[in-house]
């Protein structure tokens, strides 16, 4: 039996970047790991990031802004699974379902499988693949700079591997590749 996911962090899109931003470091209290013009991280605690801010002005410009409610708002809220393992059973069982990820991504420091509920809401189901002081180390690096997105994998070969024994350090190691495309389904592309 698979042990149950926490809560880990909750992303919003906005086009009121620098307010969103604000305020959330004004309620929470939240500092900035990572800001660059389209996204920012900002946690609380010792978890890598708690809220990400993503810009549509920067993202989807070309959206109109006058849309009313529209795109602004939720994109997705994690949870984090303990292992790869508890990750992957997940992963198989839904999959018996008919249910998929839209987009399995290795963030870097984060394994990640992206799903869709009945309304469209986006649930990031994840197992971090490094402890919160490395999480920290990478998000403020060249490399994360360079590719905050992160690399696409097939869930399938990693079920493979698994079931054939893989560690938890091979199912959860950053595959080597170029920046993932952010899907159409993320909304944010
Ligand atoms: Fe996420």
């Amino acid at each position: 039996m698979t042990s149950s996911p926490t809560f880990s962090h909750v992303v919003f899109m906005t086009r009121r970047f620098e307010e969103m931003k604000a305020w959330y470091m004004n309620v929470f209290g939240a500092e900035i790991v990572h800001g660059d013009p389209a996204l920012a991280f900002l946690t609380y605690d010792d978890e890598s990031h708690r809220f990400a801010i993503a810009n549509l002005d920067i993202l989807k410009p070309d959206a109109p802004a006058d849309s009313g409610h529209g795109e602004i708002g939720l994109n997705h809220i994690a949870y984090t699974y303990p292992t790869a393992a508890d990750l992957l059973e997940t992963y198989a069982r839904l999959k018996e379902q008919g249910l998929t990820p839209y987009w399995p991504v290795h963030h870097g420091f984060t394994l990640s499988m992206y799903y869709q509920d009945p309304d469209g809401n986006r649930i990031e189901l994840q197992v971090e693949s490094c402890n919160s002081q490395e999480a920290f180390d990478y998000m403020r690096s060249d490399a994360f700079a360079s590719n905050p997105v992160g690399v696409e994998y097939d869930p399938e070969d990693l079920l493979e591997r698994y079931r054939n024994g893989a560690s938890e350090a091979e199912l959860t190691a950053f595959p080597k590749g170029s920046p993932s495309p952010i899907p159409e389904a993320h909304g944010i592309a």
